[in-house]
C-alpha cells in the first residue's frame, strides 16, 4: 500500500493525519516521512533475502535523520556509512558499530582510525594505497582490521550517468581485470594487521532492470570461487544497494523478483551475504510540502513559485530527476502546464516542468513525492536559506526529527575578521 493516501474527501494523507494538518502545525517546506512506510520497506527488504540469510545494512547516505536511522536500527538493520559524520549518527542512533558496514573511496586515516575504535564491523576498502593505510594505522592501534575489497566488475547499471558506479571508468572499487583484485585480496590474506572480510560490489542507483545485478553478482561469484580455490577466506559477499523505485506512482518498491534472483545465485554456495539498499526502503515513503508564494504568467509559461527550493531537494537540478508533484488538498482539473518552481537564484532551481496543474494561489499547498531519499541529506544553506524541516509519521503522530536551521544560528557560527587589527599589522 502507498504510505501517502488520499482520504475520503481526498485529502493527501499519511498514517491516518492529513499532510495539511501536518504542515499547519510544522510549517512549510516540510519533509514529512512515513514511518509506517519505511517500516514495511525494510522488513519486506529482509524478508525477500531471507532465504539467503542477508544482513541489510541501510545506506543512510540516502537518508541519515536520526529517527529515521533508529527506527531501522529498532527492525534489525545494520548502516552502510561513508564518513565519519554517518558513523556518528550510527552511534547516535544506537548502532552497534560491528552492524556497521564503512564504504566510500576516500577515507582519511582519521576515519580509519575512528572506525577501527569503534570497532567497526566492516572496511570495504577500493584501492591498493587505502589498503596499506588500513594496515599501518590498524598496526598501529594493535587491532586487526575487517576489511572488505569492493570490486569494480564493469557493469553498465543503465541508470543516470552520475549515479552510475559499476563501469570501468569510474572511481570506485579494484577492477577486476587483469588479477588486480585477486592480487590485492591476496595482500589481505598475507596481512597480519587485516582479517579479510569479502567482497563487495555496487553498481549504481537507480537500477529498474534486473540484468545489471545479475550480470554483477555472478561476476562476483566468480571471482569469490577463484579466490576459494586458490585458498583464499572469502566469508562474506557485500551486494550493496542500488534497486530502483517508481517515482511516477510513488508506490512501494516490490522486491520479490531481486530477492529470488539472489537465492538462485547464491543460494547455499556458503557466503554470508550483506545488501546496502537505501533508496528503495525510503524514498517513496517520504514527501516535501511545500507552499505557492505566488503564481507568475510568464509569456510563454506558467510558473508556480514555492516556498521550497534546490537547496530542499536538488535532485530535480543535479539529475534531471522527475518528481510526481500532487496538491495535498483534493486535486482540482488542470488548466494547464507549469513549472514548479523556488526561489533560488538560478534557472536551475526547480521541483518540476511542464506540469499539468490547476489553478493556484498563494498559501496552496503541494506535495513532492517520493522525495524521502537523497533529499533532505543534500540540502543546503544556498542563498542563506535555511533547509526544510523533517517530520516522521508513526503511529499515528507527527514527531518533529529534525527542525529548520535558525538563519541566526548559521550566521552565529561564523566570525568576521578584525580588519582594523589586520591593517596595523
Ligand atoms: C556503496 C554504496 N552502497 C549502497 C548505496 C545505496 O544505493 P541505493 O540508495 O541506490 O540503494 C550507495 C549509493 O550510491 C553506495 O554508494
Amino acid at each position: 500500500m502507498c504510505a501517502f493516501y488520499r482520504d475520503d474527501s481526498q485529502q493527501l494523507c499519511v498514517d491516518g493525519l492529513s499532510l495539511a494538518e501536518i504542515t499547519a502545525t510544522h510549517g512549510s517546506p516540510l519533509y514529512v516521512y512515513s514511518g509506517a512506510g519505511i517500516t514495511e520497506a525494510f522488513t519486506q527488504f529482509q524478508a525477500a533475502v531471507a532465504p539467503v540469510s542477508g544482513k541489510v545494512h541501510f545506506a543512510m547516505k540516502a537518508n541519515s535523520a536520526l529517527g529515521v536511522l533508529a527506527l531501522i536500527g529498532r527492525l534489525g538493520g545494520g548502516m552502510d556509512i561513508v564518513s565519519l559524520g554517518e558513523l556518528a549518527r550510527a552511534q547516535a542512533a544506537r548502532i552497534d558499530p560491528a552492524s556497521v558496514v564503512f564504504s566510500g573511496v576516500g577515507k582519511s586515516d582519521d576515519d580509519i582510525r575512528q572506525a577501527l575504535a569503534c570497532g567497526i564491523g566492516q572496511i570495504n576498502a577500493e584501492s591498493i594505497p587505502e589498503v596499506a593505510a588500513i594496515s599501518a594505522i590498524a598496526a598501529d592501534m594493535g587491532v586487526v582490521a575487517p576489511v572488505a575489497l569492493r570490486v569494480n566488475v564493469d557493469v553498465n547499471p543503465g541508470t543516470h550517468a552520475k549515479i552510475s558506479t559499476g563501469q570501468r571508468d569510474t572511481k570506485f572499487g579494484i577492477s577486476t581485470d587483469q588479477r588486480e583484485a585477486s592480487d590485492l585480496y591476496r595482500v589481505l590474506c598475507d596481512d597480519p594487521h587485516i582479517r579479510p572480510a569479502g567482497l563487495a560490489v555496487h553498481i549504481g542507483s537507480q537500477i529498474r532492470n534486473l540484468a545489471p545485478f545479475e550480470a554483477a553478482y555472478s561476476a562476483l561469484l566468480t571471482l569469490a570461487n577463484e579466490l576459494r580455490n586458490a585458498e583464499m577466506p572469502v566469508p562474506n559477499l557485500d551486494l550493496g544497494g542500488g534497486i530502483g523505485v517508481d517515482y511516477d506512482m510513488a508506490g512501494p518498491t516490490d522486491f520479490t523478483a531481486y530477492g529470488k534472483l539472489v537465492e538462485r545465485l547464491f543460494k547455499d554456495q556458503g557466503f554470508t551475504l550483506g545488501f546496502e539498499p537505501g533508496r528503495a526502503i525510503i524514498a517513496n515513503n517520504g514527501v516535501l510540502v511545500t507552499k505557492v508564494i505566488y503564481v507568475k504568467q510568464g509569456d510563454n509559461k506558467r510558473f508556480v513559485i514555492v516556498d521550497a527550493a534546490m537547496n530542499d531537494l536538488l535532485r530535480p537540478t543535479l539529475y534531471e530527476a522527475h518528481h510526481a508533484i500532487w496538491p495535498i488538498t483534493a486535486p482540482q482539473p488542470s488548466i494547464g502546464k507549469a513549472d514548479i518552481v523556488g526561489p533560488v537564484c538560478e534557472t536551475g532551481d526547480y521541483l518540476g516542468l511542464d506540469r499539468d496543474m490547476p489553478n493556484l494561489a498563494n498559501g496552496d499547498a503541494l506535495a513532492v513525492m517520493s522525495a524521502g531519499a537523497y533529499g533532505a541529506v543534500m540540502a543546503s544553506s544556498y542563498n542563506s536559506r535555511s533547509p526544510a524541516a523533517e517530520v516522521m509519521v508513526l503511529d499515528g503522530k507527527a514527531h518533529l526529527l529534525r527542525g529548520a536551521r535558525p538563519i541566526a544560528k548559521m550566521i552565529n557560527d561564523e566570525s568576521i575578521p578584525d580588519f582594523t587589527a589586520a591593517a596595523k599589522n
